[in-house]
């Protein structure tokens, strides 16, 4: 096959969770200039409607409200996607996610049920799912994907107290894996690990501190749209079918590129 379809995208059927906001937004924009119909997903129907009312005008999509959060939730977004797709989807991105940050000793267990529900329960839950869908879709040579969401506070601890977000996203990683093994050679598994990138989540950090965050990066800004579309299409396109289990730190630097503060 031609090295110039290798990221080629057009025709994919993408669910991207929590496609409203931030880094989801950015994807689905991304994706549908790209040629592919996107399901925009998350809680709120008419913030769907808004995203799909704007995407419309450049492509395929379509809006499919749903809460995540729970087994339920997930149930009846595939459900619903089953019957506007019964031929399969190609990728499921698992981006939408919450987070709560307090002192130690308020962090109870319903704070950090409700965490955990949606970012490991509701990729889980979702990939369990979506695995018939995604199965009829896949080819030997361009496997179905899933592709879930990490952080770089996985790998390096923040100064906020958000121990269940942060928990939550280093289980992530190895979720990954094991869904990976399990779903091989159908699908491919694989996980983007973002740093930072202006959300909603993020909206107090970049009113308040947006040149420092820039300038903590080795590439010297945050994220923007084409850092996350450029991964998602590399991990749903012909480019990465023959990797799984892994995962793409998208952080310009930050993590992997520490000093060590001395030659010794
Ligand atoms: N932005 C960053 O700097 C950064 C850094 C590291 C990792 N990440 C990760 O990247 C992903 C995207 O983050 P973001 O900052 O772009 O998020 P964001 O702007 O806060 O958007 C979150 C999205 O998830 C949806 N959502 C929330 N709860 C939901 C639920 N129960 N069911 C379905 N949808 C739900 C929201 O819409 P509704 O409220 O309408 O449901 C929204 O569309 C997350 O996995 C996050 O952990 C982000």
């Amino acid at each position: 096959m031609a090295v110039s379809s290798l990221f080629d995208v057009e025709g994919k059927v993408y669910v991207i969770t929590g496609s409203t906001s931030g880094i989801g937004l950015m994807m689905a924009r991304g994706l549908v200039e790209a040629g592919a119909t996107v399901v925009v997903t998350s809680r709120k129907p008419q913030a769907c409607a808004d995203v799909v009312a704007e995407l419309s005008q450049i492509g395929s999509c379509l809006a499919i409200p749903s809460d995540v959060s729970s087994e339920d939730g997930c149930r009846a977004l595939r459900d619903a996607v089953a019957e506007r797709f019964p031929d399969g989807i190609h990728a499921l991105v698992n981006n939408a996610a919450n987070t709560w940050g307090a002192p130690l000793a308020e962090h109870d267990t319903k704070s950090w049920n409700r965490v955990f529900d949606l970012n490991v329960g509701g990729s889980f839950h979702c990939s369990k799912f979506f695995r018939p869908l995604l199965d009829a879709a896949s080819t030997p040579d361009d496997p179905s994907r899933i592709v879930n969401f990490s952080s770089v506070t996985a790998f390096a601890v923040p100064e906020d107290e958000t121990y269940s977000y942060t928990a939550s996203k280093a289980a992530l990683l190895h979720l990954t894996k094991h869904l990976a093994r399990r779903l091989a050679p159908k699908i491919t598994v694989n996980c983007i690990v973002p740093g930072a990138f202006p959300s909603r989540m993020m909206k107090a950090a970049f009113e308040h501190r947006a040149d420092e965050i820039a300038a903590s990066a080795p590439m010297q800004r945050a994220g923007r749209q084409d850092d996350a579309v450029g991964a998602l299409i590399y991990l749903t396109s012909r480019a990465s079918s023959w990797v799984t289990g892994e995962h793409l730190v998208v952080d310009g630097g930050t993590v992997n590129c520490v000093t060590s503060g001395s030659s010794d």
